[in-house]
């Protein structure tokens, strides 16, 4: 059967999506690219906030007009990911052309789902946990053809219950996987070409089993001969201990740059959060991580607007913006969410009010932003190639502190990919930097 996947949320969904490609491609289906070739739709939704779970409903909305417009009546419409874990069989009441939800800890039911719909249309509905046993991570099997980045998951849901936050509702309980296969993964991928590893949890490094510690598996992967880089996401500022924070600078293989979730800058707001930790916890280790590796580039998460926020809390935010110096952040309006401590909380700030701030931070990240990019001008950066260029005869890739330069070599991708050139940066656009082989 052809299929087509929709994937929404965060870097979970993103390679999710890609161990369910590789699932329903081992039973025989094929990946279609174009919604209107194909027999089977998938969306791999999220509820994080409620603008993506509305997306997820008018995506499985729009296929439904294809099938009633009888277009593709056969199709079968199966919604997957977070959503599907929060609202189970709810879904079939609320979307009744779904044919089947499967939530995120069961995608390897998939193949045997699907057989069943085909052999008698139902509703199917597989949803709940797994206990965390290695057969329950998804690792990767293959990878695309200069595919020389890849994601490795580590850890599985969390157990933080920030007050805002659904995931630890629809991604469960925090189960870390054993250090063995994460090596065995990351052996299998570096055989295969990948050069760079992204190890990913909700909260990664919280990782520990038995006597090894975030920071002792960064120390033993980045042994691995073979893998030029590693990175991690999302880690939580209470777990950045200083074995973690010198880990920068010392290991050869961790760059220069962290995404590190702050949330707000003023104390009253963090607490109220559920945080757990304060402003100066964060700040000291931002210290601790410009000290072991000067040049770190840090990006964040930030909410306007949690109940109770007030412009004194706000401005908070704003000065530890400028005090961190971010070079880019993901900021978002709070929106209430089931099953969390918020909802019952007095949303009371306007929306007009968080539109306000959510502008004022986004001014206030794009002139660092741009003051950060400009300041590489005519410096010398080790790129990873990765891509195709944005122009004939270029080819791209991203430095260590994670910026995307475009450059003209005289290789082919084919050539190239998975290498580590200099290149010497000669303009800076807005979302790219352009640059010369030395
Ligand atoms: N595990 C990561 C982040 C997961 S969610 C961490 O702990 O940092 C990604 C981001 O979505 C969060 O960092 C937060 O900024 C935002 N977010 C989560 N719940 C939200 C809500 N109810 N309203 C607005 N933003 C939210
Ligand atoms: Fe959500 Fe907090 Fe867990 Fe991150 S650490 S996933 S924000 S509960
Ligand atoms: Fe969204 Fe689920 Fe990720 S709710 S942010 S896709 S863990």
């Amino acid at each position: 059967m052809k299929f087509y996947i929709k994937t929404f949320g965060c870097q979970m969904n993103v390679h999710d999506s890609r161990r369910i490609e590789e699932i329903l491609t081992r039973a025989g289906h094929q990946l279609t690219a174009d919604s209107k070739d194909a027999e089977l739709a998938l969306v791999n939704s999220c509820t994080i906030r409620e603008k993506p779970w509305h997306k997820a409903i008018s995506e499985t909305g729009r296929l439904r007009k294809r099938k009633l417009k009888g277009q593709n009546e056969d199709l079968i419409v199966g919604l997957v990911g977070c959503v599907a874990q929060q609202e189970g069989e709810n879904v079939f009441e609320l979307l009744s052309h779904v044919d089947f939800v499967v939530s995120p800890d069961n995608y390897t039911h998939l193949p045997q789902i699907i057989e069943d719909i085909q052999r008698e249309r139902k509703h199917v509905s597989v949803t709940g946990f797994t206990e965390g046993r290695p057969e329950d991570f998804l690792s990767i099997q293959s990878v695309s053809p200069y595919e020389v980045s890849a994601f490795v998951t580590i850890m599985k849901g969390c157990q933080e219950r920030c007050r805002y936050c659904i995931v630890p509702t629809v991604r469960g309980p925090e189960r870390h996987r054993a250090p063995e296969h994460i090596f065995e993964e990351i052996h299998h991928l570096v055989s295969l070409g990948v050069k760079e590893i992204t190890l990913l949890g909700q909260k990664v490094n919280a990782y520990q089993v038995g006597d090894v510690t975030f920071a002792s598996l960064l120390a033993r992967i980045d042994q691995i001969d073979g893998l030029e880089r590693l990175r991690f996401t999302s880690p939580h500022p209470r777990h950045m201990t200083p074995d973690v924070t010198s880990a920068f600078g010392q290991l050869r293989t961790l760059c220069e740059s962290i995404h590190l979730p702050v949330q707000a800058g003023s104390n009253v707001t963090l607490k109220r959060m559920g945080r757990r930790y304060t402003r100066e916890e964060y700040l000291d280790v931002v210290s601790r991580l410009r000290k072991a590796s000067p040049k770190i580039s840090i990006s964040t998460d930030l909410i306007v607007g949690f109940p109770g926020e007030t412009e004194a809390d706000f401005k908070e935010t704003l000065s530890l913006i400028r005090e961190v110096g971010f070079t880019a952040a993901f900021s978002f309006k709070f929106s209430p969410r089931p099953f969390t401590q918020a909802q019952k909380m007095d949303d009371d700030v306007s929306e007009a009010e968080k539109s306000s701030r959510l502008a004022r931070i986004h001014e206030l990240v794009n002139a660092q932003e741009s003051a950060f990019r400009a300041g590489l001008r005519n410096t010398v950066m080790e790129v990873l190639v990765e891509g195709k260029g944005r122009m004939p005869k270029q080819l791209s890739g991203r430095t260590r502190n994670y910026q995307i330069v475009n450059f003209v070599s005289p290789e082919t991708i084919e050539q190239a990919a998975g290498k580590l050139v200099n290149v010497k940066i000669t303009q800076v656009n807005p979302n790219s930097l352009e640059g010369e082989l030395v």
